[in-house]
């Protein structure tokens, strides 16, 4: 057979203009908006890479399907569906919406965690984080080794160290509720975990009578790289590899802004009966009743049908790929990223590329900046500015200055990421001439989403 690119699985039908502007423009919109993109209106950015979260495409299908929901606020035909198409692939007995993921971790640990607990993962997302240590809980970050190396080249960075993961339950015996499992890995770089590793954790958290639960928000995702990478599996179905994956867990928290390619909604899933009544009792207070969880009917459908499309193996080929077809260009033009590419994100090096500016004067963020003056491009910080900032207001470099490059599911095409290549070369070019920003005004916590900042020099770059 010839081998050919790969295209998108898909035509267009519906479109929808984005607006080219000036660099002056550019330099404008960055100034009102005190250096943080995050504080850019999105209709003055070409290319809208700040989050894979909620900003896909949906499909003709699922447009169909959300025509016909029904919105009965009990027992709504919507929510059998939703619910079936969950329990096909988790094959969990309970399945309870929410509006985001984010909710049924809420749910989840308000319901299993105590003060003082710990909560073993791989790497926790910043929402998992916040909601373990709002219970007085504490998120203990297990991953790898070879995930705490951006250069290393490993095929399943995003794994849990097992022998860590025994040692804390053994250690901290009667005060671990559960384990979680990210997939793939998202602060640790969009790396997959592999089928070995989660059966690994299985197995210990079996010897230990702890559950296991899978952070899903991606697993599609990592079902395709263990399809890709893992050996005995080439010949699996995504969807098989899945259910595999969910056959070891005793539950999950899903945010379906992700792989359940919709733009709002989420689920918490477990098996546990007992637990499950008190989750959804604490369902009903905040987010609704049972069976609708804080969506409208025709959201729990688009997800019912995003869930099936997800694990088709022609979108799946083709998301992995637009991802690293980026990182092959990047790396030809010699910009430094943390390697290999993800599964949802290219994650750059500011700290390589910008070595003469100090992580106090936030490199990454300077980055980030820089991208969009030049290409109108958005990518977000993970480094210095969202993670330097103490509880006790003090400043420290954070482990990694990096820029996430997160690729909306179904939104872009292979020109638009040619673009954003040039637009990454020719500001790697120009890179020694950048300098750095000074935070002018910030808030006590997350900073990084309204913080005021302004550039060392006259502009970003030295004058
Ligand atoms: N877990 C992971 C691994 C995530 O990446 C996210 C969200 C959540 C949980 C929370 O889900 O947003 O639906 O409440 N990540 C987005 C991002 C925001 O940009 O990576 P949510």
């Amino acid at each position: 057979m010839f081998s050919h690119t790969i295209i998108e699985p898909f035509r267009v039908r519906t479109v929808e203009p984005i607006r080219q502007t000036t660099r002056d423009e550019r330099a404008a919109a960055l100034r009102a908006a005190d250096y943080n993109v995050f504080r850019l209106d999105a209709s003055d950015v070409l290319i809208d890479l700040l989050t894979d979260s909620g900003t896909g495409a949906m499909s003709a299908n699922q447009w169909a399907a959300m025509m016909q929901s029904d919105e009965s606020y009990a027992g709504a035909r919507s929510f059998h569906r939703f619910r079936d198409a969950v329990h096909g692939i988790t094959h969990l007995a309970h399945v309870l919406p929410t509006h985001q993921g984010r909710a049924a971790e809420r749910i989840l640990f308000t319901t299993m965690v105590r003060p003082g607990d710990v909560v073993p993962n791989n790497t926790h997302f910043d929402t998992t984080r916040a909601n373990i240590e709002d219970r007085g809980g504490i998120a203990l970050d297990l991953p790898c080794s070879e995930g705490r190396d951006p250069q290393a080249e490993h095929p399943f960075k995003g794994n849990i160290d097992l022998e860590a993961l025994d040692r804390a339950l053994t250690e901290h015996a009667g005060r671990v509720p559960l384990v979680m499992l990210t997939v793939t890995n998202n602060s640790g770089g969009g790396q997959p975990v592999s089928m070995a590793n989660i059966r690994g954790a299985h197995d210990i958290c079996r010897r230990h009578g702890v559950p296991l639960f899978l952070d899903a928000c991606r697993f599609a995702e990592n079902a395709w790289f263990i399809k890709m990478r893992e050996p005995g599996y080439a010949e699996r179905s995504p969807r098989d590899i899945a259910e595999e994956m969910f056959s070891y867990v005793d539950g999950c928290t899903m945010s379906a802004k992700k792989d359940g390619l919709a733009n709002i909604g989420g689920f918490l899933a477990l098996n546990d009966d007992e637990v499950a009544a008190r989750c959804r009792n604490n369902l009903i207070l905040t987010e609704g009743f049972p069976t609708y969880g804080g969506l409208a009917g025709y959201d729990l459908e688009a997800i019912a049908v995003g869930l099936h499309e997800v694990l088709e193996e022609d979108y799946l080929r083709y998301r992995i790929r637009s991802v690293e077809y980026l990182a092959e260009k990047l790396q030809a033009a010699d910009v430094p990223m943390v390697r290999p590419a993800g599964g949802h994100a290219l994650y750059l090096d500011a700290r390589q590329l910008l070595p003469h500016i100090a992580p106090l004067e936030y490199p990454a963020w300077t980055l980030s900046c820089a991208i969009y003056l030049e290409g109108g491009i958005r990518a977000s910080e993970i480094g210095t500015v969202m993670f330097g900032l103490q509880p006790d207001g003090t400043e420290t470099p954070a482990r990694m200055d990096l820029v996430r490059l997160a690729f909306p599911r179904r939104v872009y095409t292979q020109s638009h990421v040619d673009y954003v290549a040039e637009v990454l070369a020719f500001v790697r070019q120009r890179a020694s001439a950048l300098r750095g920003c000074r935070i002018v005004e910030q808030p006590a916590a997350l900073r990084h989403f309204t913080a005021r900042l302004a550039p060392l020099a006259d502009g970003l770059y030295a004058s």
